[in-house]
């Protein structure tokens, strides 16, 4: 919808409240209480409720899809750790389904987004969703296997640049920066490395390196960082976090 890529009049979302309909209404869009409705006017559809409510189900009783999917219709779901297999026993056999693990700064189109597609998904339905999610940031199509990797990385690993972004300012302001200056440098500063990785296309390594003087500023300061073991704790973080996601895809 922000993108322009669908218009608003043609998105119709269903909730039992009016909780967060509010802002797809505000945005222009439909909505509806009722999840049939959904499946009656729309052909590709975003299951996004809480994970818990697909648990327990009888087989082909998903929720909120009824049984009755057309067999045009794509099913995109975003709970986390409901897995393919979850979703295609939940629904009729030959159903097009579809797994994706957005991150937070999907918000402001920036986000890091994978999907994963079931056994009756095929390329087409794959290249829809891309075109449609690239919208929110880069979108990537993987190995289901992956997704909880991309929580380890990239969902959880939102929290993390939090801290460093906190940190880096922090220590401006131990330095005498006033803190809400500071807070906007190191929030460019990683926006800026960021994009630069990506523009460029060079391994972080390189890039790095490259800002380091010999006997420089730069140097000195990441030889405290890697006291400090940086690069093992994140890998640590990183690992850490796919377990869990791992551990809770099975609960
Ligand atoms: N938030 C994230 O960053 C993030 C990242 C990755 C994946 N996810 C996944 O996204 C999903 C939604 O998370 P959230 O944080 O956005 O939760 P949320 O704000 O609680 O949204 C869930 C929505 O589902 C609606 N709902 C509940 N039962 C329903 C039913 N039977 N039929 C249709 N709609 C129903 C709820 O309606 P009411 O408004 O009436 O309660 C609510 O609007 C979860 O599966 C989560 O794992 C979220």
């Amino acid at each position: 919808v922000f993108s322009g890529k669908v218009k608003a009049a043609n998105v119709l979302a269903s909730a039992p409240s009016d909780r967060n309909l509010g802002a797809f209404k505000e945005l222009g869009c439909k909505t509806t209480h009722c999840n049939s409705e959904v499946l009656q006017h729309c052909t590709v559809v975003f299951l996004a409720t809480k994970p818990s409510l697909y648990r327990g189900l009888p087989r082909h009783q998903a929720v909120p899809a009824p049984p009755a999917v057309p067999r045009d219709h794509v099913i995109v779901s975003v709970a986390a750790g409901v897995t393919l297999q979850i979703l295609e026993e939940l629904l009729p056999a030959g159903t097009k389904v579809l797994r994706v693990m957005p991150n937070l700064p999907c918000v402001v189109q920036e986000g890091a987004v994978v999907f994963a597609r079931g056994s009756c998904a095929g390329e087409q339905e794959a290249a829809l969703l891309k075109s449609l999610l690239s919208s929110c940031g880069l979108c990537e199509e993987t190995p289901e296997s992956y997704i909880d990797i991309h929580t380890g990385l990239s969902g959880s690993g939102v929290a993390y640049v939090y801290l460093f972004a906190e940190a880096l300012a922090d220590g401006a302001v131990k330095m005498g920066m006033p803190s809400a200056l500071a807070n906007r440098i190191a929030a460019q500063t990683l926006l800026g490395a960021a994009k630069m990785i990506l523009d460029t296309g060079e391994h972080p390594a390189k890039l790095r390196t490259d800002v380091c003087t010999p006997g420089g500023t730069t140097i000195h300061a990441l030889h405290e960082l890697e006291k400090g073991a940086l690069r093992a704790t994140v890998m640590n973080a990183v690992e850490a976090a796919t377990v869990r996601a791992r551990e809770l895809g099975k609960r």
